[in-house]
């Protein structure tokens, strides 16, 4: 710690833990229908990227019958996730994995589906932890990747709570709202430097960015078709 009121990393850990199971609890169950309407996918292997306490992964894994690998860069986060997830019974269908975003301890094509909530405000590298992702997708694979609360009327609450209970959270609204675009214009910024394809949800349930593996025949088509040798199309 180096400041009077600066919280430890161990602290920090357990105030999102707090909030995500009080505050935000609403939040998590919506946002994995979300992702599940969106996606469609309900089976197989999904990585929750800078999972905090792990409330979407847990979601996720009550709702669907995916393996989910739960990845922060936080050990604290890794034992106050551990033990959330022996208190949910889900210790056989996930497991929390320690590392980095950008340099994920995945083989290519590994997994089914990425989702990320509330993470990506902090990665440092955005081309670089996109990439990441595209790399242990397979072929054929989702990501679901931004900050949100679900809906509009969970939204609402939340921010009342909060700023009853956290009042540093959001100081004003109008500060809160500059913060968000930026944000917001920062990741996409990132997607077109880096030429990767991406399609965007903007609504009540927040701000997602969703990125498609190609299977790879369609990846030779399109390499064929560039250098003109695609004689079949
Ligand atoms: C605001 S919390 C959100 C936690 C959780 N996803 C949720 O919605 O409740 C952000 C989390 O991202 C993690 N994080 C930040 N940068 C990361 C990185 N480069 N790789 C993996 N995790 C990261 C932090 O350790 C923290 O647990």
């Amino acid at each position: 710690m180096s400041g009077g009121d600066e919280k430890s990393p161990k602290e920090k850990a357990e105030s999102m833990d707090k909030i995500a199971r009080e505050i935000f609890k609403e939040a998590y169950p919506k946002i994995a229908d979300k992702i599940i309407n969106t996606t469609k996918i309900k089976s197989g292997k999904c990585i929750d990227a800078g999972c905090g306490p792990g409330m979407l992964g847990i979601s996720l894994g009550k709702k669907t019958s995916l393996f989910i690998d739960l990845l922060d860069i936080s050990e604290d986060s890794g034992e106050i996730c551990t033990k959330n997830l022996k208190s949910e019974n889900l210790t056989d269908k996930c497991r929390f994995v320690l590392g980095d975003v950008m340099q994920m301890p995945f083989e290519d094509n590994y997994a089914d589906l990425v989702v990320s909530r509330g993470s990506i405000f902090f990665w440092e590298n955005l081309g670089k932890a996109f990439s990441e992702i595209l790399r242990v997708l397979k072929p054929g694979g989702v990501a679901f990747i931004g900050g949100g609360f679900g809906s509009a009327k969970i939204e609402e609450d939340i921010v009342k709570k909060m700023a009853k209970e956290y009042p540093e959270w959001r100081k004003s609204e109008k500060k809160g709202k500059k913060t968000t675009i930026k944000r917001r214009l920062k990741i996409v910024k990132a997607l077109l430097e880096e030429e990767i394809p991406y399609e965007s949800i903007c609504d009540e349930s927040g701000f997602w960015i969703i990125l498609r593996k190609k299977n790879e025949i369609i990846i030779e088509i399109v390499r064929e078709r560039e250098a003109g040798t695609d004689f079949i199309f």
